[in-house]
């Protein structure tokens, strides 16, 4: 295999070195940063713009839905759950790939606190006096595929009356309350959809109740939904820094690490066992409004009469874990970073969730390589990377962004997502909106697979009635350490959305082949998605962000806010703030315009570039904060965040953003 211009691994991803040589080496790297500016690496010298482009379209002519298929059948074989022996051997397929194609790789390993089941069981005590043990695995479901639990649930066993809470929102217990229906003392049963795993077990506790059972509407396989349910991202014995070796761990026991695990035990359950549950409840009547695919086969809420025998055992493990890179050094920024990446480790065969994302990513490789032999090198430096335990709450991704989060802090460019690649059809995109415009550009060059003579950008505007960039304020992939802890611009896509299969054991090959992409055409699309969003990202002289759709969005926030509250708040300096903002980025569009077009040596014309990129750049940490947000300090950016702190706290908002604003418009001046 050719080696052409594969570079070093970087010391600064390594998880070994101390504090004190980690900070030898950022000082070394500035000093080198500095010196690539003014010398120039001679390593590629013919790249050009005009040349970028077109290694742009051997890049996308270099689509094959065989590899794809490939890939994902190879790192579908065996289910492997992060920590456990399979799972190294997806890392040790994927080290392999990038070594085969003669890429620089390095693995940077972490031992960090995941959780495994060890014994599930719940059996239900009808009034009649008879009882049923529930089954609790899956149809058909191999021995080698973990059993549907809870990851971070506590060990327990109860023995009490059930009753339905519906989603288990504060309104649903509000509406139970209103019923006279006490659920203290009892084991609920609630469907999951609009509140998170750990958020329903939480209120379940707040409400008094002692377990929780929680099941997955309209799963037409009788699948088992697995997930994580602890509070927080990351390993929970390091809060907030990264998971080195010979670093500082918290203990089990200590209040930090405890407050991020629930204080009562759940387990998801089937439809079916759900339907078998809720059938024999007596009590009150389901509420109208709680209507659901269930509703039409039962009537009632309880509380009981029957019972439920519940028993959970856990068993907390600390695990080896292993993210791995492939690093693509830039000819002329090299210490400018464009990351793409996707998590590797699955509940289960992880077909869809998530290696329809590592296919993509293994052949973005590949295409890659193949524009190196004939002659390119990206201008700023290409980081692929491959994480893992982001089940268990984005584990891999956190620890490694904690433990750079300056060094990413003043060279990241943007990190690029890809989780459940494909999951049907249509295309979907989340980002932060400095990056809308060179997302819709992007569409217009990649052939949608699912309708001949049409791109994505067409059918996308045919399918929503518009274009619609989702903004990434969840916290649901390995995109929120980078965002919304080191404030680094980010993007999220994929094809298609609630694919029925999501964390259970029919997640395999043969239900991408049968119904997610038979063809494999969609993730052909997704990973020209990827990869041509991240040559643009990497060799567009200028840096493709446009600051005026990040001012509309903030305006359009402030108007929802406007409307929220009465009189007595002026929102007054926020407006002016976004209004310094959009002038701000007016001037750096304008600038953009004038100091855009060919490679130059002409050094005055190189810095003011350099600079200009800086700023666009820098922009988005401009939003950060470094107390972080109140009673969440890990989150760190203002103005996106989990939604459910957005509610909480209107005043906090108003004098966040208005202070970003301007530390963000003082940035751009
Ligand atoms: C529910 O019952 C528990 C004890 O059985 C009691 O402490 C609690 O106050 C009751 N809650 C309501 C809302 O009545
Ligand atoms: C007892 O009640 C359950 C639930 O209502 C029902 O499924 C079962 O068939 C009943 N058993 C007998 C023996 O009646
Ligand atoms: C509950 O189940 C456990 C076994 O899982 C059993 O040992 C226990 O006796 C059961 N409790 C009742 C009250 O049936
Ligand atoms: C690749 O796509 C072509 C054309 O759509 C199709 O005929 C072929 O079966 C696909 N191959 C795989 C492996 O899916």
């Amino acid at each position: 295999m050719a080696q052409p211009l594969s570079p070093k691994p970087t010391t600064i991803f390594s998880s070994h070195s101390s504090a004190v040589l980690t900070l030898f080496f950022l000082i070394l790297l500035c000093v080198l940063g500095l010196y690539t500016l003014h010398h120039p690496k001679s390593a590629s010298p013919s790249i050009t713009s005009q040349n970028a482009l077109h290694f742009h379209e051997i890049f996308l002519s270099t689509a094959t839905n065989t590899t794809l298929s490939t890939y994902l059948r190879d790192l579908t074989l065996h289910p492997h759950l992060a920590g456990t022996q399979a799972s190294l051997q997806t890392a040790q397929y994927v080290e392999n790939h990038f070594k085969d194609l003669g890429l620089s790789t390095h693995t940077v390993d972490f031992e960090a606190l995941l959780s495994y089941p060890l014994h599930t069981s719940v059996s239900l005590h009808f009034q009649n006096g008879s009882t049923k043990d529930l089954i609790l695995t899956e149809p058909g479901q191999s021995g080698r595929v973990v059993n549907p639990y809870h990851a971070y649930s506590p060990s327990g066993s109860v023995f009490a009356k059930v009753v339905f809470v519906n989603y288990g929102r504060e309104e649903d217990y509000r509406t139970l309350v209103g019923l006279g229906v006490n659920v203290s003392g009892c084991v609920v049963v609630a469907r999951r959809g609009e509140v998170s795993r750990g958020g329903v077990i939480r209120k379940a506790k707040e409400n008094g109740a002692v377990a929780v059972l929680l099941y997955t509407d309209g799963d037409k396989f009788n699948g088992i939904e697995r997930g994580t349910v602890m509070r927080g991202l990351g390993d929970p014995l390091t809060p907030g820094w990264g998971d080195v070796e010979t670093g500082e761990k918290l203990g089990l026991e200590d209040s930090d690490v405890l407050k991020r695990f629930p204080k009562i035990p759940s387990l998801p359950i089937s439809v079916h066992n759900a339907e078998v549950i809720l059938r024999s409840l007596e009590g009150f009547k389901v509420p109208y409004e709680w209507k659901g695919t269930l509703q039409s086969k039962f009537g009632n809420v309880g509380v009981g009469p029957t019972l439920v025998n519940f028993t959970y055992q856990e068993e907390k493990k600390v695990a080896k874990i292993h993210n791995i890179f492939a690093v693509i050094r830039g000819w002329e920024e090299s210490d400018r970073y464009v990351l793409l990446g996707n998590h590797r480790d699955a509940w289960t065969y992880g077909a869809v969730d998530p290696n329809s994302g590592t296919a993509a990513l293994l052949d973005i490789a590949r295409r890659y390589t193949l524009l190196m032999r004939s002659g390119w090198a990206p201008r700023r430096t290409i980081v692929l990377c491959s994480w893992d335990a982001e089940e268990f709450g984005m584990v891999g991704s956190t620890e490694w962004v904690e433990h750079n989060v300056l060094n990413l802090g003043s060279k990241a460019v943007a990190y690029l997502n890809v989780d459940c690649a494909v999951q049907g059809p249509g295309f979907f995109a989340r980002a932060t909106p400095q990056l809308d415009d060179l997302i819709i550009e992007v569409t217009k060059k990649i052939k949608n697979p699912d309708s001949e003579r049409m791109d994505i950008y067409e059918t996308w505007v045919a399918m929503n009635g518009g274009i619609n960039i989702q903004r990434l304020s969840g916290v649901d992939s390995d995109y929120a350490a980078f965002l919304q802890h080191a404030g680094i611009s980010a993007v999220d896509m994929y094809y298609g959305r609630d694919f029925p299969v999501y964390h259970t054991a029919f997640d395999s090959y043969d239900w991408m082949l049968k119904s997610g992409d038979p063809l494999f055409q969609r993730h052909v699309a997704v990973a020209g998605m990827w990869g041509l969003l991240a040559l643009r990202l990497a060799d567009d002289p200028i840096l493709p962000f446009n600051y005026l759709s990040y001012t509309a969005q903030l305006q359009k926030h402030v108007n929802a806010l406007g409307n929220l509250l009465d009189d007595s708040v002026s929102l007054h300096p926020i407006i002016l703030s976004i209004q310094d903002l959009a002038a701000a980025a007016q001037g750096a569009e304008e600038e953009r315009k004038k100091l855009r077009g060919t490679v130059t040596t002409d050094y005055l014309l190189k810095l003011k570039r350099r600079s200009l990129n800086d700023k666009l750049m820098l922009a988005e940490r401009g939003f950060l904060d470094a107390e972080g947000l109140q009673g969440r300090q890990w989150f760190k950016h203002l103005v996106i965040y989990p939604p459910l702190v957005f509610i909480l706290c209107f005043y906090m908002i108003i004098m966040a953003m208005y202070r970003s604003t301007q530390r963000v418009f003082k940035n751009k001046q």
